[in-house]
């Protein structure tokens, strides 16, 4: 039976996500980080989740090893414009994200800090 199975690994994958992340309050995001909010809901939400909450395709930033002293702001620019072999989960390689430059970046890792200040991360 396909459909069972695949259902059990969804729960399987999902389970590794941190607490943290369901406790992330739904803050109000400051006007001057609307820019990155929006960049991060285009190129990024689709795995990392709304609020970088994570999904089933990708890891919450509301976890402790994405904080600045695990994963500095170079970690990030790194990602999008290279790419990640999956070495911390089981959601598989991260691709490099086309059409995201330097200063859009910027900006997503300002909404990304601000997040997780939100969240009590650091
Ligand atoms: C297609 C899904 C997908 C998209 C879109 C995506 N990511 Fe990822 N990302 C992943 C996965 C999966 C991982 C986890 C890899 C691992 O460590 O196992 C990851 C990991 C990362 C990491 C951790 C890198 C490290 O050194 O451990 C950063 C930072 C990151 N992503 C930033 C971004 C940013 C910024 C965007 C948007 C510009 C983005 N990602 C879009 C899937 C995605």
């Amino acid at each position: 039976m396909l459909l069972p199975a695949a259902m059990a690994l969804a729960l399987f994958v999902a389970v590794p996500l941190s607490a943290d992340a369901a406790d992330a309050p739904d803050a109000n995001v400051p006007t001057a980080l609307a820019k990155g909010q929006a960049l991060f809901n285009t190129n990024c939400s689709v795995c990392h989740g709304v609020g970088a909450r994570g999904t089933k395709q990708g890891p919450p930033f509301l976890d402790k090893i994405y904080e600045p002293n695990h994963h500095a702001d170079s970690a990030f620019y790194r990602a999008a414009e290279m790419g990640v072999r999956a070495h911390h989960w089981r959601f598989g390689d991260m691709p490099k994200i086309p059409g995201v430059t330097r200063d859009d970046l910027t900006q997503i890792i300002a909404y990304i800090r601000w997040l997780q200040k939100q969240a009590g991360i650091f």
